[in-house]
């Protein structure tokens, strides 16, 4: 049994290992693949989006520009982390496959609305902008959609402010939106994805496999390490947005604990903030859950596993 997704995504350097780790899984069918703004300008996770699509080999599944900017607030991108182009290291190929003519909001209702109730899994590894406005647009995907697994958020302390982690608060708006929908959704946190490090042994693992698409995420992953030990103090870099993607593949890596969920819109040095209410059992009914840690070695194991199944995809 795969697991039908769609990905929504700003590539960025993790955002390119996500989707070749659900590429390359044999547990996943990627359905579309769709851009917002976040690490970079739109224009440029858009193209770098199209980039990874050719350099992983992924035809046939289509590929939609979102949005450019949050509802309220004013775009604010990454790039002390992922560089001026936003997958700054390797050398990008020009894309190889046209863009679908939609708007990722379209893309999302329509693969939706056009497949069987509970069978589409959204993954969202950037700010939630495209999804919020989904569900604005079209309110009956809420109760068709099977899941929502997204990269963003924390528990416990923030990467882009004291409280706050990057996807959330750069539109915490929407956010906000899609915390409080009727779908199931797991909020895959800085409480996982700091433990989703690329260790020596990791990059050792990758290189080994010495294919096109291996080589371009060492080369990634070199940069993200510089940028990481430079803009935040790793020693590694974690690499959050796959962790996303491992959880629908297995959810045994990844230790879950139900809680009810929501984002701050008021605070003055809380923005963004994601606060989970674990002081006691969830209630009945909670339909949110958090991600508190994850099993590295296997975690690991899948993105190498995916890596070598994609192998070397033609030119
Ligand atoms: C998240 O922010 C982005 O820079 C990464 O791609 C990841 O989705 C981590 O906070
Ligand atoms: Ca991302």
């Amino acid at each position: 049994m795969t697991t039908r997704i769609i990905l929504d995504c700003d590539p960025g350097h993790d955002d390119a290992v996500a989707m070749l780790l659900a590429h390359g899984s044999a547990e996943i069918d990627l359905v579309a693949v769709t851009t917002v703004y976040g690490n970079q300008t739109i224009d440029k996770v858009t193209r770098n989006a199209l980039s990874v699509a050719r350099i992983a080999g992924i035809t046939g599944v289509p590929f939609a520009r979102g949005a450019h900017r949050p509802l309220v607030r004013t775009l604010e991108t990454a790039e002390s982390i992922h560089g001026e182009s936003g997958l700054d290291g390797p050398t990008l190929p020009e894309p190889s496959i046209p863009l679908d003519p939609r708007h990722a909001v379209d893309l999302i209702i329509d693969v939706i609305m056009e497949n069987e109730p509970g069978t589409i899994t959204l993954v969202p590894t950037g700010a939630l902008t495209n999804i919020a406005m989904a569900v604005r647009k079209e309110p009956r995907i809420a109760g068709r959609v099977r899941e929502v697994v997204l990269m963003g958020g924390a528990v416990h302390g923030g990467n882009w402010s004291a409280t706050s982690e990057f996807n959330i608060v750069i539109d915490p708006e929407a956010a906000h939106i899609v915390f409080h929908e009727s779908w199931p959704l797991t909020m895959v946190g800085l409480d996982a994805t700091h433990q989703a490090l690329a260790t020596p042994p990791v990059l050792a693992a990758i290189e080994a496999i010495d294919t096109g698409p291996s080589r371009f995420v060492g080369e990634l992953m070199d940069f993200f390490a510089n940028a990481y030990k430079d803009a935040q103090g790793f020693d590694y870099p974690p690499v959050h947005d796959p962790v996303a993607v491992a959880y629908v593949i297995d959810p045994s890596i990844v230790t879950v604990r139900k809680a009810p969920l929501t984002v701050e819109l008021t605070g003055t040095a809380t923005l963004g903030m994601t606060v989970a209410d674990l002081r006691s059992e969830a209630p009945e009914g909670c339909t949110t859950q958090v991600a508190l840690g994850i099993d590295h070695g296997r975690f690991w194991a899948l993105v190498t596993d995916a890596l070598e199944r994609i192998g070397e995809p033609e030119a």
